[in-house]
């Protein structure tokens, strides 16, 4: 089995690397710039296990790096899986890879709704194309605040009893889940990726301007009433979801309630072996042009199709305020 990662950031190490354990042979595709630092290998911590928590990295490395899609072309892969966030899916190179890819199996887990559209536009037809769901969290180590790393490396965590969903042709899904699997990374079938990760990604994306806008705190944001107006945004989004989609999983519209975001914090919170909130302040300023896509992506929809989209358009406006001040 040959795999293709392209991106070698926080997400794409820990598939790579998880494939590798499954005994498939890993390329990295990244930028040029990236290609002696990605070579050298990397320390990762796997929070999933006691010696990581307490600062034992293990070492990843044993893999190729290729930067241009004609090192691509004149390799063989089985799978190609995409691990940048969603806007850096614009732009020619991604027809050029996915040309470059030949029958590869193209794995997509980028969460916008737009996203799938990006693949089909760019020659990945729907009989090779499988949908995943990131359902891992993984982080540059140390965070702000964080001891217990001597060395600098990449931490993540598989939360218990969430395998990452996939979906798509059945053979080429199955092969996938596999793969990942063999090589103890979680992930599981799913019927339709897509339609069913709209909805979360539609609560999240106005809860986390808030929480941005009060300070990266869910107490900061809860205060300056910002929390209240997520919830509200959530709601928003929820219908544009549900107008393209269809209705949404059971549930989604509770987690659009503030004060039940804020319990599933709070509870969350000891359970989970890293500080959520300054990883969520360290992710989402990494990929903040990504949040704002999205938002922007939920009012344009929302406008074209006569829903409201007040609090929407209030987040995005004191975002734009909040990024520029
Ligand atoms: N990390 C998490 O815990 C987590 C959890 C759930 C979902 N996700 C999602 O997963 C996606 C990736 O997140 P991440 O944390 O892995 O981000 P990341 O650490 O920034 O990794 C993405 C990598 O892809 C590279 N890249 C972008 N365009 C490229 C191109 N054309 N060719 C080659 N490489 C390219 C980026 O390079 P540059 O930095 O130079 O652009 C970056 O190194 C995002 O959609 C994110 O929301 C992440």
């Amino acid at each position: 089995m040959n795999v293709l990662v392209v991106g070698a950031g926080s997400v794409g190490q820990v598939f790579a690397r998880h494939y590798q354990r499954g005994g498939a042979a890993v390329t990295f595709f990244v930028r040029e710039k990236y290609k002696t630092e990605v070579e050298r290998g990397f320390d990762l911590y796997p929070l999933n296990e006691r010696r990581a928590r307490r600062g034992e990295a293990v070492r990843f490395y044993g893999f190729e790096v290729v930067t241009r899609p004609d090192e691509v072309a004149a390799r063989r892969f089985d799978q190609v899986m995409f691990t940048v966030a969603s806007p850096a899916l614009r732009g020619p190179w991604l027809p050029e890879l996915v040309a470059a890819a030949g029958d590869a199996t193209i794995v997509a887990l980028q969460p916008g709704l737009d996203d799938r559209g990006r693949y089909l536009e760019a020659g990945a037809a729907e009989e090779r194309l499988v949908q995943g769901l990131i359902s891992l969290i993984s982080y540059h180590a140390p965070l702000p605040g964080e001891t217990r790393f001597a060395t600098p490396g990449m931490a993540y965590w598989f939360p218990p009893l969430a395998p990452s969903p996939f979906s798509g042709p059945a053979g080429r899904r199955d092969a996938v889940i596999a793969a990942l699997r063999k090589g103890g990374l979680p992930a599981k079938k799913h019927r339709d990726v897509p339609r069913t990760a709209g909805f979360p990604t539609a609560v999240m994306m106005p809860y986390l301007v808030a929480l941005e806008l009060g300070g990266w705190t869910v107490k900061g944001a809860a205060r300056a009433d910002k929390l209240a107006l997520g919830g509200r945004g959530a709601r928003e989004a929820i219908e544009v979801v549900r107008a393209l989609l269809g209705r949404p999983p059971f549930g989604t519209g509770l987690l659009a309630r503030p004060a039940i975001l804020r319990a599933g914090v709070f509870l969350a919170r000891p359970l989970i072996p890293l500080p959520l909130e300054v990883y969520l302040q360290e992710h989402f300023t990494k990929v903040g042009d990504q949040t704002r896509e999205l938002l922007d992506g939920y009012i344009a929809k929302g406008k074209a199709a006569g829903l409201p989209t007040a609090a929407l358009e209030q987040l995005a406006a004191e975002l734009a305020t909040a990024r520029t001040s």
